[in-house]
This record gives structure tokens, C-alpha cells and sequence, in this order.
């Protein structure tokens, strides 16, 4: 079966609902991610940037997007490094202008050596600026720069914006919501996170080492064309209570918990999931009364990720899972009421937080995409906002207790999360993680074949 990929007409599609939304006063200017040095000559792995591969597919470095609605010689403009034939040789084929024509659809494209002769003209005749302030500093400074350079000739009759707005009002909606070729790869991706998540279930058993497990994952997606969306976790025991824990450099324990938080990424899209299990496949009571209370948390807030529900239904929903289930364990004390308010302020002292919070720390998820934590507003005005098909969210309420915490030590080194990514659909929602086992006796049954 070939595998899914985003079709160069949805780019075109894309480009064209930017250029009608920022209408004829307006521009917008993407730039490309850079490289970074790793060690001397030796440089990070390419990876382009979310908003400049949305609007233009083209994975090369050095290149800036322009769009300018209504422009003559062409809205979409691509300024790109051009061919050299020595630079090429050592650091592979680029594109060139004639190529990003030819081959990514820009109407008009120049070298990336002119965009301090050319911007200035592309900015003239428009009041606004869309533009991700901030995100590049380096980037901010020369457009700075062309922006002042063109005010200071407004007494010539120039005509210089007089606005820099975010990304985010046009683009960064546009992506919150998925297309269906944007959700066929970011099942692809789950997919093979998925398998990957079993297999290192399969694998694991008393004195292997995180690290191990953790190789487990690169292989099932780097043969499927992946890497990984973000740094794997992989957490055994005490180190299962650490969030953004990414040693994974200590062996394995009989008895202890492994927790990994691992997902690839695959044309650019993320998968995002966590399981935790035993290292030596059967929970111990103690760790099956907290998974317990964890999968049904998750499955309460799942339950509430549909159509129509807010960003925060999931969460409050999760929440009173959690808490509810810390308090039939004997973890708390009270009523629920108590475990899940937060405390009055009193003056002289740092603001508390809700009792929960001392074993729930997190929020239940974040929007996922082109970034793991990905772009979209979380809230309209003051309220919430409503949830809708083609958003796709995680889902992934955890526990985890240390000896800091003071409890019956039988709880201690207990870290539990688990994580799926939903996608919002008419009828409700599609788990697109669905096919990795989350029930005790599945995880136990798996472990033992
Ligand atoms: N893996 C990052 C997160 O779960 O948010
Ligand atoms: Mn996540
Ligand atoms: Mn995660």
C-alpha cells in the first residue's frame, strides 16, 4: 500500500486561502528554519519549520515565502538558495529558483542573496505585516529594518505598513484544523508509534537498560521513513515520576514501572503517545490500583472529547477521575470537593495549588500537528473554545508519587501516564493510537507470548 502524503494541489489550496484571507493591504512573510551547528563541522539534522512547510513543501534551508495577494508578477513569492554545483556536491541538490517554480509552484522566485533588495519593494503599498514576531530573532531584526527603512521615506509618498500581526489569527487556525490528507498522515504516524509501543512492550523484561528499549522505537520508525517528533522517554521506576525525563540511561527493575512517551513524526506530523508497564509484566497490586485509576481517567476524558464539548471538558473530567480514585485508595483525605479546590489566598503566602495537583501536575493534553504541541488557540476571548472536527488533541492524564511526597511508602516511584491522540470527527472522535493495548490484562497478555 503506498503510503499517504500531502498532495502538492493541497499546498496550492493552502496558499490560496492564506492569499484570500489576508486580502489586498496585506503581506505575509514565512522564513525557513535554519541549520544548527551540532559539534564544529557537524550540523543538527534538518528539520524545516512547521509554517514554512505548511504553505510551500519545500525542505530545503536558506529560503523565505512571501505572499502577496493581488501582486502582478505573482503572489506567492520564493526567494531560495540557488544552484552551485560545488555547495552541491557536499551538501546535496537544491532546487534552485527555476526549480521551486517548476517543482513547488511559486509564481515568482529570486536568490536568497536579494531579499534585502527586494523586500523592501514587496512590503511597499501594504499596511500590514503577518509575521511570526519573535520566533526568529535574527530574522526580526532585518525586517525590522525594512519596515523603518521604508517609513522613513513616507514624507516621499511611500507607503510603509504600519502593522506586524501573528501568524496565528490566519495560519496557525488554518492548521488547527486537519484536512483529510493531514489526518491519513498523522494515522500513518500513530500507526507505526503504535507498533513501535508493543514491540517495546514484547522486549522489555528485568536488566535490560532504558536505552535499549529506547532503540526499539528508532528502528520500527526509521524503517518506516520516521524519526522521532520529539525526544523519547523512556522512564523506569523513580525515573517514570521525572516529566521530561530523557537520560533513559539506567536498567530496568523487576517490580518497577516503565513509563515511555514516544511518537514519531512522519512528513512533518506528529504522534504523541504514552503507555506504562511493568518491567516485568504483571502490575503489582499497588501499581494496577493507580493504572486503574489512570485508564479510567482517560477514558472518562476521551469520552468527553467530542464535538460541541470545550477545550476543558476533557481535563475537568480527568481530574475528578483522578482525584476521586486518590481518595478510595486512601492516597487523600476528604471529600472530593476539598481535593479539587484551590485553596483560599492568605496573605504573606505563595498562591496554593489544588491538592490534586501535588500527583497531577500536568494539563490532559495539547493540540497535536506539525508540532507535537501544536499551534491553535486554546481559548475565544475568555471562554474556552468548542471543540470541532479536525482538531486533533491528545488525551493523557498521569499519576506519580515519590518518596518527597508524603504518603505510605507501597505508593512511592509510582509514575503512570497514559496518552492517545484523538481526533475530533462528526460522530464524536477517532483514537488514532487505537492500536496500542491500554488494558492491564492486554499489556500482561502481550508481555507473556
Ligand atoms: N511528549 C510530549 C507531551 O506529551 O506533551
Ligand atoms: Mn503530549
Ligand atoms: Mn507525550
Amino acid at each position: 500500500m503506498s503510503k499517504p502524503i500531502i498532495p502538492k494541489e493541497e499546498y496550492a489550496a493552502r496558499r490560496r486561502r492564506l492569499l484570500d484571507k489576508l486580502g489586498k493591504d496585506a503581506i505575509a512573510v514565512v522564513p525557513s528554519g535554519g541549520l544548527k551547528v551540532r559539534n564544529r563541522d557537524a550540523e543538527y539534522p534538518f528539520r524545516q519549520d512547521s509554517d514554512f512547510h505548511y504553505l510551500t513543501g519545500f525542505n530545503e534551508p536558506e529560503a523565505v515565502a512571501v505572499f502577496a495577494p493581488g501582486r502582478e508578477e505573482g503572489e506567492y513569492v520564493l526567494f531560495c538558495r540557488e544552484k552551485d554545483e560545488q555547495a552541491e556536491r557536499w551538501s546535496g541538490i537544491r532546487a534552485g529558483t527555476e526549480g521551486v517554480k517548476h517543482l513547488h509552484g511559486a509564481d515568482d522566485a529570486h536568490p536568497i542573496n536579494d531579499l534585502n533588495t527586494l523586500m523592501p519593494q514587496l512590503l511597499t503599498g501594504r499596511d500590514q505585516v503577518h509575521y511570526d514576531l519573535g520566533a526568529n530573532p535574527e530574522f526580526d531584526q532585518r525586517m525590522l529594518g525594512w519596515i523603518n527603512h521604508l517609513r522613513a521615506r513616507a514624507r516621499a509618498g511611500i507607503r510603509a505598513p504600519h502593522m506586524i500581526v501573528m501568524l496565528d489569527r490566519i495560519l496557525h487556525e488554518m492548521r488547527l484544523f486537519k484536512s483529510p490528507a493531514e489526518i491519513a498522515v498523522m494515522r500513518h504516524a500513530a500507526q507505526v508509534s503504535a507498533r513501535a509501543h508493543m514491540r517495546a512492550m514484547q522486549v522489555c523484561k528485568p536488566g535490560k537498560y532504558e536505552y535499549e528499549i529506547e532503540a526499539e522505537f528508532l528502528y520500527e520508525f526509521r524503517r518506516e521513513r520516521m524519526e522521532p517528533a520529539y525526544t523519547t522517554i523512556v522512564g523506569g521506576g523513580k525515573n517514570a515520576c521525572i516529566l521530561h525525563y530523557i537520560e533513559n540511561n539506567e536498567a530496568l527493575h523487576d517490580g518497577d514501572l516503565l513509563l515511555i512517551d514516544a511518537g514519531a513524526e512522519y512528513e512533518c506530523y506528529a504522534a504523541d503517545i504514552t503507555r506504562t508497564f511493568p518491567v516485568n509484566g504483571k502490575f503489582s497490586p499497588e501499581q494496577a490500583a493507580l493504572y486503574q485509576v489512570v485508564l479510567d481517567a482517560q477514558k472518562a476524558a476521551i469520552d468527553q472529547a467530542h464535538p460541541g464539548k470545550t477545550w476543558d471538558d476533557p481535563h475537568q473530567a480527568a481530574v475528578r477521575v483522578l482525584a476521586q480514585g486518590l481518595l478510595d485508595l486512601g492516597i487523600f483525605s476528604g471529600t472530593l470537593e476539598e481535593v479539587l479546590k484551590k485553596p483560599e489566598v492568605i496573605a504573606d503566602e505563595p498562591e496554593r495549588e489544588e491538592p490534586y495537583r501535588q500527583f497531577y501536575m500536568h494539563k490532559t493534553g495539547h493540540w497535536l500537528g506539525m508540532d507535537v504541541h501544536d499551534v491553535g488557540d486554546y481559548k475565544t476571548g475568555e471562554e474556552w473554545r468548542t471543540l470541532q472536527p479536525g482538531m486533533v488533541l491528545t488525551v493523557e492524564p498521569g499519576l506519580y508519587i515519590s518518596p518527597a511526597d508524603n504518603v505510605d511508602p507501597k505508593w512511592w516511584n509510582i509514575g503512570i501516564r497514559i496518552e492517545d491522540d484523538v481526533l475530533i470527527t462528526e460522530a464524536g472522535n477517532e483514537v488514532l493510537s487505537r492500536d496500542v493495548v491500554k488494558e492491564m490484562d492486554e499489556i500482561e497478555a502481550l508481555m507473556h507470548v
